[in-house]
């Protein structure tokens, strides 16, 4: 197939892109870099031997997406474009709301102008909100607390309009758990700019010296040993359910809402010390007040995913450390 990845050199979306290629599909790849770099492609040629094919443009670039979808016949989209930072998104929710929402309408129209109905879509465990208790399961009501939960709401909401108006339509949306770790090469991963808010490159920076000491929110949490419990998925499994949902969206139509997670929890604690026993490196951590917005516990019910896509994730928390480890290094 044919794929247009937008969003393809950033985290999720590179390690897609790769799968990709290995699995002899053709990756275009739109991005304008807002939170990625062009250097991106080299790690992905290094890995797979080939450079996909890169426009710099953002999705809200009407005429830029309409040069891509002529110049190239593209089959289906993977739809991973858009600002994706919590807080930032309280801050400046018209920016989030304009670049996730404005992006994705765009580039529906010129999709449909070129008859390419198959879209994958980036959604998130956000959108189960403060109000439901873990397991997750995809039936239950959705909610969001902050612009960017509301982002990946609505646009779920929007492309399952679309795909009930036009039974041609194939829709996808996956609610991503905590990706983290990289691609056991080392030449692909995910190293943000300035402070990271989430907590794995926290973790990571620390260890490398980046960052004196990571603060726990909280340890006084309903879990076993008080502090947050999330479910984190590597990537490469997380890239790998993109393949299985494309598979599935060229033989249904319709829209599905599929996790993509481990089904099991692991605790802020627990992950400090399995990134500790991978790197040899102790991490220095004190004890700070919760963080407003943070749930006690979030990990994923997976059945759906077993069962539509064939795909379960493989990978334990020791391998997300070791390659989130072996890309660090190579950062620094
Ligand atoms: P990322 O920031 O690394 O990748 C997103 C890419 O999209 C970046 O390369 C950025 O430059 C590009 N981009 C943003 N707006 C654009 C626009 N208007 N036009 C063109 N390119 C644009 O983020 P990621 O972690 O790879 O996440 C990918 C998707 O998955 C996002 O939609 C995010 O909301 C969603 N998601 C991520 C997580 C996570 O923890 N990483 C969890 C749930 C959902
Ligand atoms: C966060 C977002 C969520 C988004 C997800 C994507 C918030 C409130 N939520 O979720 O909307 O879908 O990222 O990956 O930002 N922690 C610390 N110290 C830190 C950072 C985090 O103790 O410096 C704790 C948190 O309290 C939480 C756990 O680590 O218990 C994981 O936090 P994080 O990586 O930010 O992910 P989420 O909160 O699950």
């Amino acid at each position: 197939m044919n794929v247009l990845v937008t969003g393809g050199t950033g985290f999720i979306g590179s390690h897609t892109v790769v799968q990709l290629i290995e699995a002899g599909h053709t990756a275009v790849i739109v991005d304008n870099l807002c939170n990625s770099s062009v250097k991106v492609l080299d790690g992905i040629e290094a890995i797979c031997g080939k450079k996909p094919l890169f426009y710099k443009a953002d999705t809200r670039d009407r005429a830029a997406l309409q040069k891509i979808f002529s110049e190239n016949k593209i089959d289906a989209v993977i739809h991973f474009a858009g600002l994706k930072a919590v807080g930032e998104s309280v801050k400046i929710p018209l920016e989030y709301y304009h670049n996730n929402l404005t992006g994705t309408f765009v580039l529906l129209e010129v999709m449909k102008d070129a008859g390419c109905k198959k879209m994958v879509f980036s959604s998130s465990a956000t959108v189960y909100g403060m109000e439901n208790e873990a397991p997750f399961r995809e039936d239950m009501p959705t909610g969001a607390t902050n612009p960017y939960g509301q982002t990946k709401r609505m646009l779920e909401q929007i492309l399952t309009d679309v795909a009930a108006a036009d039974p041609e339509w194939s829709v996808v949306l996956l609610r991503y758990f905590n990706p983290i770790g990289a691609h056991p090469s080392g030449l692909i991963g995910e190293n943000p700019n300035g402070i990271p808010n989430n907590l794995f490159p926290y973790i990571a920076q620390v260890a490398v010296g980046k960052l004196p000491c990571l603060s726990v929110y909280g340890n006084d949490y309903p879990t076993p040993d008080g502090t947050g419990v999330r479910d984190y998925i590597h990537v490469v499994d997380l890239a790998n359910g993109h393949l299985k949902a494309l598979e599935y969206a060229e033989k249904h139509t319709g829209t599905e809402a599929i996790n993509l997670g481990t089904s099991r929890g692991t605790s802020v604690l627990e992950l400090v010390h399995a990134f500790e026993k991978a790197s040899g490196v102790p991490i220095r951590y004190r004890i700070v007040d919760r963080r407003p917005g943070d749930i006690a516990a979030c990990f994923a019910d997976t059945e759906k995913a077993k069962k539509l896509l064939g795909w379960k994730a493989e990978f334990g928390i020791e391998e997300m450390c070791r390659d989130g480890w072996n890309y660090m290094l190579r950062q620094k």
